[in-house]
């Protein structure tokens, strides 16, 4: 009798346990940019003018469809993405492994360096939009462009937006992008 099988539920088992047990760490389920949303964020990547040798760093890479789109949308770009869910990282090394200007890290963007950064791209959830918020006033130069799929940074004015999905809006941001609303005069 062969074990194969068996290895293979187990294996099964374990690669499911790992998304479940990464999502409930991080808050944020490895759901790939749909073909659409990763249109609208190269639209607004070009509509920020950014360098042909700039640096794009996409936080939150999982699988890698919008590491791929990006590298294939501008080729002498360098396109680094940084995941922390194994499998998805794995997996998307395999994704990118015939593009020279793909770059992937293993671990946790707040523990990334984001200086050298000329545009971000993020497709993450409300919840954890302050805190990639406050990493980026942190990290980024100043009117350095971020693009975020569906999810608005709130506090922030975006300057251009785009509406080709029905999930939400993609939105282009040059950070730090604060505004204030003043209710009253003192
Ligand atoms: C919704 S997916 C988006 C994947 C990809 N950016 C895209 O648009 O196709 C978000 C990914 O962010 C990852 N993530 C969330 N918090 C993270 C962190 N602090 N460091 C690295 N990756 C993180 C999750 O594991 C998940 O795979």
């Amino acid at each position: 009798m062969t074990l194969l099988p068996y290895a293979a539920v187990v294996l099964t088992l374990l690669a499911g346990l790992s998304l479940v047990i990464f999502t409930a760490l991080t808050g944020v389920p490895t759901l790939s940019s749909r073909g659409v949303e990763a249109a609208d964020v190269i639209a607004l990547l070009k509509h920020a003018k950014l360098a042909r040798s700039a640096v794009i760093i996409d936080l939150g890479s999982g699988w890698g469809a919008l590491v791929v789109a990006l590298a294939r949308a501008f080729p002498e770009a360098t396109i680094e993405g940084i995941e922390i869910s194994l499998l998805p990282y794995l997996i998307s090394r395999l994704r990118a492994s015939g593009l020279p200007n793909v770059r992937l890290r293993w671990g946790n963007f707040h523990r990334s360096h984001l200086r050298g950064a000329h545009a971000i791209v993020c497709y993450l959830m409300p919840s954890v939009m302050p805190g990639v918020g406050d990493l980026l006033d942190r990290h980024l130069k100043w009117g350095t462009a971020v693009v975020s799929n569906t999810f608005l940074f709130r506090g922030r004015k975006a300057s251009a937006v785009r509406r080709g999905s029905r999930r939400g809006l993609v939105s282009l941001y040059f950070w730090p992008a604060r505004y204030w609303v003043v209710d009253e005069y003192e």
